[in-house]
């Protein structure tokens, strides 16, 4: 499977892979990979990746009949744009992604980075006319898996007294506790967007999914290993509870920023 390394400043570099545009590494000031990759992942051309950035778009996991969270993952991009710290890649509508979503879009992903920031972006825009075709409606995510030493330490804060939706008991609204959020437990949380959201660990702000698949999901999911849940937490940014609807000729943009503090 292809990947192309990109070189930033201070040693920093990323490697990303056209298929599905998935960032798979992030080299830093503090480690070789600030993302969580699965030794099972399939790497397969056509198959999600597991671990890394993927990106869902336009559907989240199991919100409708596309396979689960779409289609962005698993088709190939291509590369618009590359220098130092930089890359850009872009996406269409194609015969395979008509198949299965009947829509015009165009996609572009662009990451800028160095050793102690991390910028990806995803755009994607209804290529319709101005009030000549129709809008269309989706949900969009970046997926990001984070390295951990042991998830059982994790502590975020940002989300205290927030409302999410749990999709382990029906997406019945939940209010997060007044305290840091812990993961001691499978965690499948759609947090739905506040009036005043406040940054959560590592600079994320807006209504993430927080996603860890514990012990069962672990031994049950072919390519994630049985004790990798202990390493990893995914927090996702994107729109899952209020999907986008984007009239012609609009562009979305979604924006995840992660920055190093230095202790
Ligand atoms: C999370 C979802 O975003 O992704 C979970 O909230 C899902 O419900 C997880 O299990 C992994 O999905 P997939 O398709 O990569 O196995």
């Amino acid at each position: 499977m292809e990947a192309i390394r990109v070189s930033g400043l201070d040693g920093s570099a990323i490697a990303v892979h056209l298929n599905g545009a998935t960032v798979t590494e992030w080299k830093n000031q503090r480690s070789d990979n600030a993302f969580f990759v699965s030794e099972r992942s399939e790497w397969q051309e056509g198959r999600p990746i597991r671990g890394g950035i993927p990106l869902a778009f336009p559907q989240f996991a199991g919100d409708g009949p596309l396979p689960n969270h779409g289609l962005a993952r698993t088709l190939p991009w291509t590369v618009a744009e590359q220098a130092t710290g930089y890359i850009q890649l872009c996406l269409q509508e194609s015969a395979a992604s008509r198949e299965l979503w009947p829509y015009a879009f165009d996609a572009t992903y662009s990451v800028t980075f160095n050793a102690s920031s991390f910028s990806s972006v995803l755009e994607i825009t209804n290529p319709h006319a101005r009030a000549a075709g129709s809008a269309m409606q989706f949900q969009a995510l970046q997926h990001t898996y984070y390295q951990l030493d042991a998830v059982t330490t994790l502590q975020l804060s940002g989300l205290e007294g927030r409302t999410f939706l749990d999709k382990l008991t029906g997406k019945s609204p939940k209010q997060a506790p007044m305290t840091p959020l812990t993961i001691q437990a499978e965690t499948d949380a759609i947090f739905v967007p506040s009036q005043n959201p406040r940054p959560v660990l590592l600079q994320l702000e807006g209504a993430p999914v927080i996603w860890n698949p514990w012990i069962a999901k672990s031994a049950a999911m072919a390519d994630f290993g049985d004790e990798e849940y202990q390493h990893m937490v995914c927090i996702e940014p994107g729109c899952v509870s209020q999907p986008v609807t984007l009239e012609p000729g609009a562009t979305f943009r979604l924006e995840q920023h992660i920055t190093l503090l230095v202790c």
